[in-house]
């Protein structure tokens, strides 16, 4: 069984990404649990890793996950050329009244140390895809997109992306960027579905869009009932219902990719069949519709 393959920017690689998050925050698994999670996705035929300099617990090792990537590439028996890593800059963790969180830092000078320092973690001369991880409400939007600019003129990134973008920052990326700016990441599941305009201006730029969270993600209770029709709709073709999920998104157009996140080779490897599930029309229909 061959591996969707799409096309993202100067590369050709698979619709499904692994997400690296969970295996570097809070509730992680044992480090080596995760370098075989991961070496078990890649043998399975993952080619596409998502992580970010951010991924890591507060209080903790910074950029613990993209290490780890580092490690299981570097240790992994395949062909490591085919790989695309993808990661992003601009968060940092932090505690707020003892709770872990996510903080922003998108000043340009900032964003340029953490592009570099991701470059050094991940043992590469130049980032596959770079990603603006979040936009920061103290700093002028193109400000942060000129200090991702920078970073692909100095050769740290080979292609950027931004993420958590409007149609608004979309745009001022496409000009500042201008053929530098391949992709889009933003959260979109059954739960979360106010980015499908950027799902369909994404489509008609011809930039490839990542869905973030894509199953709704793990890290709080959600409305289940929103699930039922993939439920349903799993039921009659045999499979897990994140498969559908996943299969859905990916319907959305060729220019659509995938990151699910994991804990367990379990789930991984059954995420990454998703591809290969063909949804009739009136089942993306009812999908769409959500009932
Ligand atoms: N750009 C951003 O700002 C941003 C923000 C958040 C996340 N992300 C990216 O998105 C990735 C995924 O996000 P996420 O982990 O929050 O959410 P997610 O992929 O929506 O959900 C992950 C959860 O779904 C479960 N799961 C995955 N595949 C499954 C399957 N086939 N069957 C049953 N359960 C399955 C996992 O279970 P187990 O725990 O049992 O394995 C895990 O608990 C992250 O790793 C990260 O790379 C980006």
């Amino acid at each position: 069984m061959s591996a969707l393959i799409r096309k993202i920017g100067p590369y050709t690689t698979t619709a499904i990404a692994l997400g690296g998050m969970g295996l570097s925050i809070e509730k992680k698994p044992p480090y080596e649990e995760s370098i075989e999670i991961i070496h078990d996705a890649l043998d399975a035929g993952c080619r596409f890793i998502d992580t970010a300099w951010a991924y890591y617990m507060s209080g903790g090792e910074e950029q613990h996950n993209e290490k780890l990537i580092r490690e299981a590439l570097d240790t992994w028996n395949g062909p490591r050329d085919e790989v695309l890593v993808a990661t992003k800059a601009g968060h940092f963790r932090n505690f707020t009244d003892g709770v872990p969180t996510w903080d922003v830092n998108g000043a340009p000078e900032a964003l340029i140390q953490y592009g570099k320092q991701s470059a050094v973690a991940l043992g590469v001369d130049s980032i596959d895809l770079l990603y603006f991880h979040r936009p920061d409400p103290k700093v002028p939007y193109n400000e942060s997109i000129e200090g991702m600019k920078a970073l692909y003129d100095q050769g740290v990134a080979k292609t950027i992306g931004i993420s958590n973008a409007s149609i608004e920052q979309i745009d001022i990326a496409r000009s500042i960027l201008g053929d530098a700016f391949v992709a889009v990441q933003n959260q979109l599941s059954p739960i979360y579905k106010d980015t499908l305009d950027t799902v369909e201006y994404t489509k008609k730029l011809g930039l490839a869009f990542l869905c973030w969270s894509p199953l709704g993600g793990f890290r709080k209770p959600k409305d289940e009932t929103k699930y039922d029709i993939f439920k349903e709709v799993a039921a009659a073709h045999g499979v897990s219902y994140q498969q559908v999920v996943l299969a859905w998104e990916l319907a959305m157009g060729d220019h659509m990719f995938v990151i699910p996140g994991t804990h367990r080779s379990q789930t991984i490897l059954d995420s990454l069949k998703a591809d290969q599930l063909v949804l009739s029309d009136e089942e993306l229909l009812r999908l769409n519709a959500g009932k």
